[in-house]
């Protein structure tokens, strides 16, 4: 396994260097732990409130744990107007998670994204990197069944 310091120390100790650290560490454990933002921090001497905001401003990075599926669901105006919204209610329905929300059991965490570049099969919701194209309320069901989900019913 492979840890926080490793990944940090195959960076020279320079600040421009801070971001690729972090995705980095998120890419290894699909968050960023407090310890490594300590560590980063005191690495390229940069004040952690620094690597606190950019840790909050980049989507891609994330403080809390993620699951181990994310569920992205577009809402970019394609997918809006074809009820990306109903999509999310029902992901609601079934995991009872929000957007930037992960299920308790840290198998499913919900994001929304601008726009996936599918708009001809909107709406459209990606787990990990496989998509799905013009679903339905009912097959979100079906496809969070997929990845072993289904908290009702
Ligand atoms: S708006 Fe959803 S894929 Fe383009």
């Amino acid at each position: 396994m492979i840890e926080i310091k490793d990944i940090i120390e195959k960076y020279p100790r320079e600040k421009r260097y801070t971001l690729a650290m972090l995705q980095d560490v998120q890419k290894q454990f699909n968050y960023i732990p407090r310890q490594a933002l300590m560590m980063i921090s005191e690495y390229v001497d940069t004040p952690l409130s620094s690597l606190y905001s950019m840790a909050t401003f980049y989507k891609a990075l994330s403080l809390k744990p993620k699951g181990k599926y994310i569920i992205k669901v577009c809402d970019g105006t394609a997918c809006h107007i074809r009820s990306s919204m109903v999509l999310i209610d029902e992901i609601y329905n079934i995991l009872k998670i929000r957007i930037g929300e992960t299920t308790e059991d840290g198998m499913f965490s919900l994001e929304t994204v601008n726009c996936l570049g599918s708009c001809a099969i909107a709406p459209v919701m990606v787990v990990n990197d496989k998509y799905y194209g013009k679903v339905t309320p009912a097959m979100v069901r079906e496809i969070i069944k997929e990845y072993g989900g289904e908290k009702n019913e």
